[in-house]
């Protein structure tokens, strides 16, 4: 494990992401209901940047073909979209939020 701070707690509102780059990979860290979470940045029906899309419950939407992901499994919750995100543990702890992209 090698937990490293992305962010300060409250920087991010419920709904809101922020790239973050860690380990030589590109990811993004969201704020959704039930907590915070980190998946990778592109989605992975054609490599299209989930930045755009938007996060709805605890699940994120791809604003290109219009697959959802949720978010604590990766897994794609419609089509077109068949196979999931890659996942890393996220937490809040002392006034921050860390990432294991390990
Ligand atoms: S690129 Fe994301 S659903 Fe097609």
């Amino acid at each position: 494990m090698a937990w490293t701070a992305v962010a300060q707690d409250g920087e991010l509102g419920v709904g809101q992401m922020k790239r973050i780059a860690l380990s030589g990979k590109e990811l993004l860290l969201v704020n959704a209901e039930g907590g915070y979470f980190c998946v990778d940045e592109m989605c992975s029906h054609e490599e299209f940047s989930l930045w755009f899309g938007c996060v709805k419950g605890r699940s994120i939407k791809c604003s290109l073909h219009g697959s959802y992901f949720d978010l604590a499994s990766g897994k794609p919750l419609n089509e077109p979209a068949e196979c999931p995100l890659a996942t890393y543990p996220a937490k809040l702890e002392a006034g921050q939020i860390w990432v294991d992209a390990d």
